[in-house]
């Protein structure tokens, strides 16, 4: 069974870059693939991007897609096994995974960080349950600690617009009012670590990303130095992973302009809070890859649901 939770689930990147660039120019080349198979995309949270680029991709495969926002629609899950659910948890993840692939062949969750306890996040309990219990391929459509769909279209993106061989992409934090999880960088360092790139990664001190995600790396704490001779900075906000889930900072001098950009191509995940995290006149810019990093959401998705298909 191929499930899609990962980075790792990608044995040959190159392979997966270059069955995107076909699908790039034939969206629908693989129309009759998932033709007679349902995909069902599960949402305990919010989402724009995930949420249509996966149902347009599964329908480009020819897949029935149901969609449900189980965060606010759904019973409340239990997780823990041997407990009398006696509270809040009016089902067990083990009967409603079990349910939920009943009537799916494909299953897709989002079910982010809580960002309060750090081994319950690790843990990932609602999508390892569904991979456990369902009995189906599961897509992950951005968990606690990783976000493989955004990372494989900011790769697409990457790999369309790079004039060097070896580009130097810049992961630079920026500043959030709200504690955010380290789910994208997470992946997004993964990735690059599979690209040919020179990767340097910005933030603040206090604000290192688990070694256990991303690997040992050495964080540079001047952004301008950092930046010097970028060719693409991807900018976001994440919260402390040491202090786990708290915002240390909202220093205001991290947020990105056009100054700092230069000649650099400017990437963020979306959503973004403008002149918060990045100035107007960047994301108005030319410079700007953000709309093609979402268009690539719905060709990493397709990449995503063949590579599941394929092993049905
Ligand atoms: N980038 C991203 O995953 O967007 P949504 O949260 O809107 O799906």
């Amino acid at each position: 069974m191929n499930h899609f939770i990962n980075i790792q689930d990608i044995a040959d990147l190159n392979h997966w870059l270059e069955k995107g660039r076909e699908l790039a120019e034939t969206p629908d080349c693989c129309k009759n693939l998932g033709s007679g198979k349902t995909l069902c995309l599960l949402f305990f949270n919010s989402s724009l991007r995930t949420r249509l680029s996966t149902q347009k991709a599964a329908r480009l495969l020819g897949l029935e897609v149901m969609v449900m926002n189980f965060g606010a629609e759904g019973w409340n899950l239990e997780m823990e096994d041997g407990t009398r659910m006696d509270g809040g948890a009016a089902e067990h993840i083990r009967e409603a995974a079990g349910v939920v692939g009943k009537y799916a062949d494909l299953i897709g969750v989002r079910a982010f960080a809580g960002l309060e306890d750090v081994q319950k996040d690790r843990a990932e309990k609602i999508l390892n349950g569904f991979q456990k219990y369902a009995g189906v391929p599961l897509l992950n459509l951005e968990s606690a600690t990783a976000h493989p769909l955004q990372a494989l279209a900011d790769a697409l993106t990457i790999a369309s617009n790079k004039k060097e061989s070896h580009p130097r992409v810049v992961l630079s934090w920026a500043p959030h009012p709200r504690a955010l999880p380290q789910a994208v960088p997470n992946s997004f360092v993964r990735m690059m670590r599979r690209m040919p790139v020179e990767l340097v990664i910005t933030h603040p001190e206090g604000y290192e990303l688990d070694a256990f995600q991303v690997g040992e790396y050495q964080p540079v704490h001047d952004q301008a130095s950092a930046l010097a001779g970028a060719d693409f900075v991807y900018v976001k906000n994440w919260s402390s992973f040491k202090q786990y889930g708290k915002v240390l900072s909202e220093d205001p001098a991290w947020m990105m302009t056009g100054e700092k950009l230069a000649g650099a191509h400017f990437m963020h995940c979306l959503p973004v809070r403008r002149n918060v995290v990045v100035e107007d006149a960047v994301l108005d810019g030319d410079r700007s890859l953000v709309l093609e990093q979402a268009s690539n959401r719905t060709i990493a998705a397709q990449l995503a649901l063949l590579h599941m298909l394929e092993a049905l």
